[in-house]
């Protein structure tokens, strides 16, 4: 959901933030710009499209100077286009300013300001604050002081830069619930949106607290909290590798990170398995007597994180012996949850950014619940806001479509799960070892999936031009089932849909016609058979059925058209790895059909407005 770098040093700030920007260009990519202060003027491009166009526009211009800021945006307000694009300039063309988030009560700061005699070219909440910030510069308060006027009238949710003409060592940010870190260089400084804009120039970041307002020049950076005190903030060093958020020799990021599910799972497991097989959940503050109080657990999510969750709640109800919700975190607010500090409310996802999310957990913790919270990016707000993180250690994942981080967020709710279930002596000590040795089995089982790829990608060349397909499982296989959907819709555009399969008969099944592809996944022993009647029944109705079953299951061969096989492993674990076939196909399909992968039509990866 759009993102910001900026950078004051030494060295002309065109290439660094350009960089930066693709980056983040997974954040959105309707448009992208840049402002840099040379000389006494500020020097703006933009353009609408990705950051290639941008750089196209640009062509051999060096913009020059040594302050900047950049954007790549995903529209909320205004189409995509040259004018809505940021950087916004003030109405005297002093002030560029870039926006990430909601300006609320813009259209009252708007009428004030037009009221004043100000005008707008452009149709975005993210103008008006250039405008009001560009007021208070012209008005004598120094560009710091202008921001922070500014924004103590703005409500919503948001991150800001700035910069002004006259300024050419320093410019400003400030972030209100909306993502913003600090870059440490030498002799220089950055804001961006996330590590990955900054990894080539520093691991060292400073974590911003909401209303956060700072001042960045080549050699400091002060901070002002909310009440206008100096402050200083943590710093964080990441351990991410720089080649992490890059593609390498592949074609696109959401492959690159379907191959790296092993290597995620190894080392989520690493961080948390002691070596004599037991879960130890690095860093979890939650005691035994504390967890003891809990008589139940809420897990909340949006997306792909909310399907993990699914998959958490089948495992978590059969071995820790709770009971267990799950909800999409933008319903959650809205049904007056029953929710209280007898509650363990688990918050899952990716980016730790999802503005549903954080009002769900935000809401949680007003019931008195305890928050522990399943997260990839390191000091994201849904950790910071958390009473404990369990960290997922998939490393940065770029492409929208999430794969890896769905399955070590898997890991995370089984181990969570074990260590729980032994807390409780609801497990006993076979099965917690059958447990585990499925879990530590899972990266080597993992590559034996991959190597389905050719297979996959030829029956997706096959049917990529089919309009229609449904995903069905029973049990946790149904969880699986929604996510393969989403993977498909999401970034080719098809038409999917997953429904338990016991449920088809009950409407559904009006809409099976020949052609209509099912992917039928039958991984689970105790439900075998009656997913086999499920496949008969839609076969029965000329659709053609793809099957995922488990390696030796070889009766459901004569109900399907193609089977894909799984190792043999537990029933519990098998989410871990037939996702990944469904992965594969969602890819080829949409590259059989030149799709956007990693940046599919209208989606952004992190999703930071309500
Ligand atoms: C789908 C996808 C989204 C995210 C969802 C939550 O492939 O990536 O559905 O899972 O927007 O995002 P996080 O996990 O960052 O909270």
């Amino acid at each position: 959901m759009c993102g910001i770098v900026g950078y004051v040093g030494t060295e002309a700030p065109q290439g660094i933030i350009l960089e930066g920007l693709k980056k983040l260009e997974y954040r959105g990519y309707d448009s992208a710009g840049i402002a840099v202060v040379d000389n006494g003027e500020l020097k703006v491009r933009k353009h609408v499209g990705a950051i290639v166009n941008l750089e196209r526009m640009i062509g051999d211009e060096k913009l020059g100077g040594h302050v900047g800021i950049g954007h790549t945006r995903w529209a909320t307000h205004g189409a995509p286009s040259d004018i809505n694009s940021h950087p916004h300039l003030s109405a005297d063309g002093k002030v560029a300013l870039v926006h990430n988030g909601l300006v609320e009560n813009y259209t009252e700061i708007k009428q004030r300001l037009l009221e004043e005699g100000f005008s707008f070219r452009s149709e975005t909440d993210s103008e008006v604050a250039a405008v009001l910030v560009g007021k208070y510069y012209a008005e004598g308060l120094e560009l710091v002081e202008a921001l922070g006027r500014a924004v103590s009238e703005m409500e919503g949710t948001f991150a800001l830069a700035a910069v002004a003409y006259d300024r050419p060592d320093e410019f400003v940010a400030f972030r209100r619930n909306a993502p913003l870190i600090v870059g440490k260089g030498r002799g220089c400084n950055f804001v961006a949106s996330d590590f990955s804009a900054l990894l080539k120039y520093t691991k060292d970041v400073h974590l911003l607290e909401n209303d956060d307002l700072v001042l960045l020049r080549p050699d400091s950076v002060t901070i002002w909290d909310k009440d206008r005190k100096k402050v200083t903030r943590e710093t964080l060093h990441i351990s991410w590798d720089v080649n992490a958020a890059e593609k390498g020799d592949y074609e696109h990021f959401m492959l690159k990170e379907i191959y790296e599910q092993p290597q995620g799972i190894m080392e989520t497991l690493r961080r948390n398995l002691t070596d004599d097989g037991r879960v130890d959940i690095y860093d979890m503050k939650l005691t035994p007597e504390h967890f003891a109080q809990f008589n139940k657990v809420c897990i909340v999510a949006c997306g792909t994180a909310y399907h993990a969750g699914l998959v958490g709640r089948y495992i978590l109800e059969k071995i820790v012996k709770l009971p267990v919700e799950v909800d999409i975190a933008s319903e959650f607010r809205y049904r007056d949850p029953f929710v209280d500090e007898k509650t363990l409310f688990i918050a899952i996802s990716q980016s730790g950014e999802t503005a549903d999310t954080l009002e769900a957990l935000r809401e949680a913790k007003k019931k008195g619940a305890y928050v522990l919270s399943i997260v990839n990016v390191v000091g994201s707000t849904v950790a910071r806001e958390s009473d404990d993180v369990f960290y997922t250690w998939a490393g940065p994942e770029i492409a929208v479509a999430s794969t890896k981080a769905y399955t070590t967020q898997l890991l995370c709710l089984y181990l969570l799960a074990l260590y729980f279930a032994d807390l409780r002596g609801t497990i006993d000590a076979d099965h917690y070892r059958e447990m585990v040795d499925a879990l530590v089995a899972v990266p080597k089982q993992m590559e034996e999936v991959l190597e389905m790829r050719p297979a996959i990608e030829k029956l997706a060349k096959k049917l990529y031009d089919r309009d229609q397909v449904f995903f069905i499982g029973r049990g946790i296989d149904s969880s699986v089932a929604y996510e393969g959907s989403l993977k498909l819709k999401e970034i080719s555009y098809i038409n999917s849909f997953a429904i338990a399969a016991g449920e088809l008969k009950h409407g559904t099944i009006a809409l099976m016609e020949p052609k209509t592809i099912v992917i039928a996944l039958a991984t689970q022993d105790r439900l075998f058979d009656k997913m086999v009647s499920n496949i008969q029944e839609v076969k029965a109705r000329n659709a053609q059925i793809i099957s995922i079953a488990k390696e030796g299951n070889t009766k459901i061969e004569e109900h399907s058209d193609v089977t894909f096989y799984i190792p043999q492993c537990i029933d519990e674990v098998t989410p871990l790895l037939s996702v990944i076939p469904l992965q594969l196909y969602a890819y080829y399909v949409a590259k059989e059909k030149h799709c956007e992968i990693d940046r599919p039509r209208n989606l952004a990866k992190s999703v930071t407005v309500e």
